[in-house]
């Protein structure tokens, strides 16, 4: 496709700029029907865009869809995960894009990367907690090391066990993740067993024992 012949463009190319601009137009269009990817095409999670062309590339991963159940090894969702995962698009707009950008590429100063994240597809106790009661401390994303704190959502009045269950469900199969749905059922129980937790996880407590 198009983005792919752009990907040998040098990021300083005025070409590259232009273009770009002119895709996001056309995906901003609400009439425009985005075409069903498996995962993000390379030219839009490049690093080195300047910060006006990244700013479009972020618009149009917004505005494109994602299907890898398309993707042999993924197991098509349930009717009732796929409800689930569409009221998680929405939890995730309200409760994690203002830190993690709204199509997963981090903001700077406020939160890395969801892309490919080990934390986020990993076995589900890990980011079932990590959403629960934060992360503080160093953590490396993309080769960037991080050490601040993620506030956590236990008291946050907005998210519910569905609410969480959802957001994770559907960010673990967006931009080309292919990880399995969380059940509300698995945040209950972590809840319950973690209930005494005040503080935030850090990369090192959260590999150890769930409470
Ligand atoms: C107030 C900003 C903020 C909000 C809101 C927020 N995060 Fe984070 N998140 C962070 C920061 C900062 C870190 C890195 C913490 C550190 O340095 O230890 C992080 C780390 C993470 C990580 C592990 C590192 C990575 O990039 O993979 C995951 C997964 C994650 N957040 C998911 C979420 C999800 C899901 C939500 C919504 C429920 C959310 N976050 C809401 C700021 C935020």
């Amino acid at each position: 496709m198009l983005l792919d012949s752009l990907d040998s463009l040098d990021s300083a190319d005025p070409r590259l700029a232009a273009l770009l601009g002119a895709i996001r137009v056309t995906t901003d269009d609400q009439r425009w029907k985005a075409p069903v990817l498996t995962t993000i095409p390379p030219l839009l999670k490049r690093k080195d865009l300047a910060p006006a062309i990244a700013g479009d590339a972020e618009a149009i991963i917004a505005r494109l869809t994602f299907d890898p159940s398309s993707l042999p090894e993924v197991e098509p969702w349930t009717e009732t995960q796929r409800r689930l995962a569409s009221h998680g698009a929405a939890a995730f707009a309200s409760s994690c894009a203002l830190c993690h950008g709204p199509a997963g590429k981090g903001q700077p100063g406020l939160g890395p990367s969801l892309i490919d994240s080990p934390w986020l597809l990993g076995e589900e106790s890990i980011p079932i907690r990590l959403v629960l009661d934060g992360l503080t401390g160093p953590v490396e994303v993309e080769g960037e090391t991080w050490d601040i704190t993620m506030p956590g959502h236990r008291e946050n009045p907005l998210l519910d066990d569905e609410g969480i269950a959802a957001i994770l469900t559907w960010v673990r199969r967006q931009w080309g993740h292919g990880a399995e749905p969380i059940d509300p059922k698995a945040v209950t129980e972590l809840r319950q067993l973690t209930a005494g937790r005040t503080l935030p996880w850090t990369v090192e407590t959260l590999k150890g024992d769930p409470r």
